[in-house]
């Protein structure tokens, strides 16, 4: 397990929810993800519920402090974890409105070159999968390093986590695992990147 990483390494994940809703499946879902995370892979939860607007004149007129404080836990961390809902075969404008903070200023955004992965968890059978779909190609214009695979659709999650948003479906939590390895070793291929960069 883990093989590309080094004895000793811990890297640090910022993950977000696409959604505000109290009892979100998402928000169980990467709750889910950071329990069963291995040692080297620490994930902190960063609330999107106080990112105000995106707007360009209040970009002109100073970063919010709520944007700041984010876009410096991004800029911190060596991953960055994204678990999304769909809205009308898309992603949530909460998610899209942070996105566009923090794809911000265009070329020297916090999400360039920063390991990522996506997540996401619907009642419906596919599994947020139209929604991801999108994220990955905004994504594409941040030039952010999206784990390709296993993706992660959680469909049918009312049957997937009980009434304290607890996981409760094995098959789930062992294809976390697997996530979960190959999005460290994600993490850690484009580390071992940056290493090798410095050398030569
Ligand atoms: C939805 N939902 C939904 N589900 C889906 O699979 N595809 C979709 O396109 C939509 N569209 C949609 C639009 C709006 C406005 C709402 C409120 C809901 C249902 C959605 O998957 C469900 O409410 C989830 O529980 C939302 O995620 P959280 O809040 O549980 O994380």
């Amino acid at each position: 397990m883990l093989h590309l990483l080094e004895a000793g390494d811990l890297f640090q994940v910022v993950g977000v929810v696409g959604s505000l809703r109290q009892a979100s499946y998402n928000k169980a879902l990467l709750r889910a993800v950071q329990q069963l995370a291995p040692v080297a892979l620490q994930i902190r939860i960063h609330d999107l519920s106080v990112i105000p607007l995106f707007s360009e004149d209040v970009e002109r007129t100073g970063i919010p402090a709520a944007v700041a404080t984010l876009r410096k836990a991004v800029a911190e961390t060596d991953g960055f974890l994204v678990a999304t809902p769909e809205y009308n075969h898309g992603v949530p404008g909460v998610l899209k409105n942070a996105f566009d903070w923090l794809s911000r200023p265009p070329g020297k955004s916090v999400l360039t070159g920063k390991p990522s992965a996506i997540l996401g968890a619907s009642p419906g059978i596919t599994g947020t999968a139209r929604a991801q779909s999108q994220l990955r190609q905004a994504f594409v214009f941040t030039n952010t390093p999206v784990l390709p695979q296993p993706e992660v659709l959680v469909g049918r999650a009312h049957e997937k986590f009980d009434s304290e948003g607890r996981l409760t479906d094995e098959r789930t939590r062992q294809f976390l695992g697997l996530f979960l390895e190959s999005f460290a070793t994600w993490i850690g291929r484009f580390a071992e990147r940056h290493q090798t960069a410095g050398v030569s």
